[in-house]
């Protein structure tokens, strides 16, 4: 008999095969994981880029040569895709190479009192408690909660607290899942008004905390703490990066869940939790409908156009990194320094112009305050003009949706609420 997972796979394999999602296979097809899967890929890449070193089973030779001008280009820029989230994955390899276990599943319990590193303001959570219910009797009774950890690394930080949210509804199918994410100094707990609005709906909620937050946390400074840390000693990714190791770590548990449709698995998430969205989405194509809220932005447009402060502001004691570097204050070369040790690549080569088209054919809505100075629209009229035609080179121009909210600040509103929901409930 096949073991279980074998079969899940050929289920995959059946569901996602539609032209629709030809972006998706190879880390469908291959059992390991998307890290195996990608590394499959890439072999084959350089394979093809240097065929005479290929293996003899790499029949093909050099199939470019045989194409039409637009098969051809369509080729050459889904290998350009595939190398540059190859190159993020070795980033993301490169600080955890001994660290890596098989991914396992520990048992968990709820939270009564999760750890906030900043308090919450009294209006914070109105948006989320906007977002639209189904009425649902008994709703209370019928909630299946999970608490559980993924172990996705050796270390304290490798275990990932998970918090699952759905409907028994005594309907054994697979359901479309949402990866919600959190903003800096909150927690998955914080999330809860969403993640019930949408399992009332009949999605699976799934929440987490990033790195050094919530459980993950010992108390109020252990994020900034670990920032600090990881400036001194070049051992951790505390910003974005570490987090979307664990994504794709949840991206193959979810995958394999039995109550899981692996083909419709969302993510988004406010500000910092936007961010996570975002590279997740563009490293690791399981993610299949996105919707970055307030974190999308131009990390080397703010550099250049000297509009990084209030990036800056929201982490500051990372950025008296400057001591060190004998500045007197914090200036644009000690935002690159920091940036580059901390979160190789942000500010060039992964940044928004390059990471973002990327996420094409999928569905993407990004929303933003038109107000917003740590995510300024201005620094994001090139990423977005550069999706944009990513969608409409792929046939899927009404897939791709930029929304700035006029007079708003870094803020999350109830209309991105609804946006958010509505494009859910459209595309997932
Ligand atoms: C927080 O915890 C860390 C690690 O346990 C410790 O070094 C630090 O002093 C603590 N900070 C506060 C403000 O309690």
């Amino acid at each position: 008999m096949l073991p279980r997972r074998a079969v899940i796979t050929a289920h995959v394999l059946l569901a996602c095969s539609g032209a629709d999602l030809a972006h998706v296979p190879v880390s469908r097809r291959v059992r390991g994981g998307y890290l195996v899967a990608e590394r499959q890929q890439l072999q084959r890449l350089r394979t093809k880029e240097n065929p005479s070193t290929s293996s003899r089973d790499a029949t093909a030779g050099a199939p470019g040569a045989a194409l039409p001008g637009r098969e051809m280009a369509a080729s050459a820029s889904a290998d350009a895709s595939a190398g540059l989230r190859s190159e993020f994955l070795q980033v993301l390899l490169s600080r955890r190479r001994d660290l890596q276990v098989p991914l396992s599943v520990e048992k968990g319990s709820p939270v009564r009192n999760p750890i906030y590193q900043k308090l919450p303001g009294p209006m914070d959570a109105v948006p989320m408690e906007s977002c639209l219910r189904k009425e649902v009797e008994n709703f209370k009774e019928k909630l299946v909660e999970e608490n559980f950890y993924l172990i996705t690394e050796l270390g304290e930080q490798g275990r990932l607290p998970v918090l699952l949210l759905k409907l028994n509804d005594h309907v054994p199918k697979r359901k479309p899942v949402i990866v919600f994410l959190h903003s800096s100094y909150k927690c998955k707990e914080w999330l809860r008004p969403l993640l019930e609005a949408y399992a009332s709906r009949g999605y699976i909620s799934v929440a987490i905390d990033s790195r050094y937050h919530g459980e993950r946390a010992s108390n109020e400074t252990t994020y900034i703490d670990a920032l600090k840390s990881a400036w001194r000693n070049g051992d951790t990714m505390p910003f974005i990066f570490d987090t979307v190791w664990d994504l794709i770590k949840l991206g193959d548990h979810l995958s394999e869940r039995e109550d899981v449709d692996p083909c419709r698995i969302g993510i988004t998430g406010e500000s910092l939790g936007g961010m996570h969205a975002w590279f997740s989405a563009f490293v690791d194509t399981r993610y299949s409908v996105t919707v970055p809220i307030i974190g999308v932005q131009g990390f080397r447009w703010a550099i250049d156009n000297n509009m990084w402060q209030a990036r800056v502001n929201s982490i500051k004691p990372l950025f008296e990194a400057r001591t060190d570097l004998g500045k007197s204050e914090i200036d644009t070369e000690v935002v690159e320094k920091v940036w580059e040790k901390i979160a190789p690549g942000l500010d060039s080569q992964f940044d928004a112009p390059y990471s973002l088209p990327l996420i094409a054919p999928r569905p993407l809505l990004l929303l933003n305050g038109a107000e917003d100075s740590r995510c300024p629209i201005s620094g994001l009229e090139e990423p977005s003009s550069r999706a944009a035609k990513a969608y409409e080179e792929s046939g899927s121009a009404e897939k791709f949706m930029f929304i700035a909210e006029p007079g708003i600040g870094h803020q999350m509103t109830v209309n991105m609420v609804k946006k958010a929901s509505d494009w859910f409930d459209r595309f997932l």
